[in-house]
């Protein structure tokens, strides 16, 4: 299939009126990624493919989220809505180009998985010249109704539309189609706008192809699939079952987890095997964990590159450039940014580690805090392998600390460090004996007097 070359257009030029937002639809996020994103990368997943997408509004912002996937992507408006196949025409530039195939998805469909799509494409080698993917509805009110003849689709009859004889067919149009890219221009040229919603219908071409002779077939797809996305409440519904999607795919592959239903992935988030990760753990975009780390409890992972061996958590942070070494450990209420953190490395507790590199082994005591911001500009800190900082110690960026160095609990270190020193950066103990009972006498007197002066 691969030699055929394919347009996906992508529709999404609805308002989303139901979404209450100002944001358009499509560009509401799922697993972190817009869904239109998501339909891009089921429509490349399916094989080659160009990709245009047809817009209301926002025509820049809708750009800017395809083209991380698909930067040669053209985007048409729309300006007028008036109906499905009016949309596909918006593409007119794009399919006069001339494909073999031509697939059209909506923007508002996240769920959509490639293999559905290339199933679409396979019957169009068959030789079909229009197919339709169908999905058995448990309530198929709204929904285009599929009207089989011998096999072969005849029409699609939209719900406004059907008599009462058609409203009772459960198979329904899922919205996606794939064309023959030879036919699609004169099909859709020929549909007209004389239905209830007085809108040029693409599912016309089902029943102009059939009468064109052409053979015209349905596929079946699952329910989730086809999913619409309407509302918020649709939103977070194709969000769970994302989510759910995705988790099942990390456990076959080798994943462990404790509460699957409790933990939070992103589009692009990776776990190698034998990784376990416990429960209430967030993922969010651009986390890649290698095999055989340990992710505990509650922690929060963005960005971050994860290394074999390495325990994080639980209650940890990783933040975009954390970039953690084998068998390291990052612990409790630590949070580490933009910092190569290298093999071994101890983090453990209470320590905030950002723009910072942490050599091998170095261990880094109880509220440990790189001062890496001065509030204009971020500086580095440097740590060499095997330091060791005592604890609620204050490292003020730019500074450097040598290999093998210590510094003691509670310094606050503005200086560098040459490896296998001592730096003390805070003032010296003073003891004063029997101080500490003439101080408290003191206070009981004067607390004492008060008492006294009160009840007079
Ligand atoms: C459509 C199908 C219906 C199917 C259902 C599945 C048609 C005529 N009907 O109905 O058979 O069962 O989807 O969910 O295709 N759009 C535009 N410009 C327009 C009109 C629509 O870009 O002028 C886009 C919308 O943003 C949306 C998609 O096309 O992504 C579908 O439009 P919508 O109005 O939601 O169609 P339905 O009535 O749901
Ligand atoms: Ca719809």
């Amino acid at each position: 299939m691969s030699h055929r070359s394919c347009l996906t257009i992508i529709l999404a030029a609805g308002e989303g009126t139901r979404m209450k937002s100002a944001l358009p639809k499509v560009l509401h996020p799922i697993a972190g990624l817009p869904m239109i994103g998501h339909v891009v990368r089921a429509a490349l997943g399916a094989g080659e493919s160009d990709i245009a997408v047809v817009v209301g509004r926002a025509a820049e912002r809708v750009r800017e989220a395809v083209e991380p996937f698909a930067p040669a992507a053209g985007i048409f408006v729309q300006s007028e809505r008036l109906g499905t196949a009016h949309a596909v025409l918006a593409a007119r530039e794009a399919i006069a180009r001339g494909y073999d195939d031509v697939l059209v998805v909506f923007g508002d469909t996240p769920l959509v998985r490639s293999d559905v799509l290339a199933d679409l494409r396979g019957r169009l080698f068959e030789g079909a010249g229009v197919v339709v993917a169908g999905f058995r509805a448990p309530d198929p009110t709204g929904y285009g109704r599929l009207i089989e003849k011998d096999g072969n689709l005849a029409a699609i009859r939209e719900h406004r539309d059907c008599s009462p004889e058609e409203l009772k067919i459960d198979f329904c149009n899922g919205g996606l189609m794939a064309v023959a890219g030879a036919e699609a221009l004169s099909l859709l040229e020929a549909v007209g706008n004389a239905n209830a919603k007085s809108e040029y219908y693409l599912t016309d071409i089902v029943e102009i192809a059939a009468d064109r002779g052409m053979k015209v077939v349905a596929t079946e797809a699952g329910h989730e699939d086809v999913l619409g996305v309407n509302n918020r409440v649709e939103l977070a519904e194709a969000e769970a079952i994302w989510q759910r999607r995705k988790r099942r795919e990390l456990m076959l592959s080798g994943v462990s987890m404790t509460a699957p239903d409790t933990v939070h992935l992103s589009f692009d988030t990776e776990i190698g095997e034998e990784t376990i990760v416990e429960p209430n753990v967030v993922f969010g975009p651009g986390a890649k964990v290698e095999p055989g780390a340990k992710i505990r409890a509650f922690s929060h992972i963005e960005g971050a590159h994860v290394s074999p061996g390495a325990e994080i958590g639980p209650f940890a942070r990783l933040r975009p450039g954390a970039d953690i070494g084998a068998k390291a450990k990052v612990g409790n209420f630590c949070e580490v940014k933009n910092a190569v953190v290298d093999e071994g490395a101890k983090i453990n507790h209470l320590t905030y580690v950002g723009d910072a590199h942490v050599g091998a082994k170095a261990n880094l005591g109880a509220g440990t805090i790189t001062c890496n911001y001065d509030g204009f500009l971020k500086h580095h800190t440097e740590i060499g392998a095997g330091v060791f900082v005592g604890s609620n110690s204050s490292l003020v960026a730019p500074v450097a600390i040598g290999e093998n160095a210590y510094i003691a609990s509670g310094s606050v270190i503005t200086d560098d460090v040459p490896a296998d020193a001592l730096a003390f950066g805070r003032a010296r103990q003073v003891t004063k004996p029997d101080y500490g009972r003439r101080l408290r006498e003191k206070h009981a007197e004067a607390a004492a007097k008060r008492k006294a002066e009160k009840g007079k």
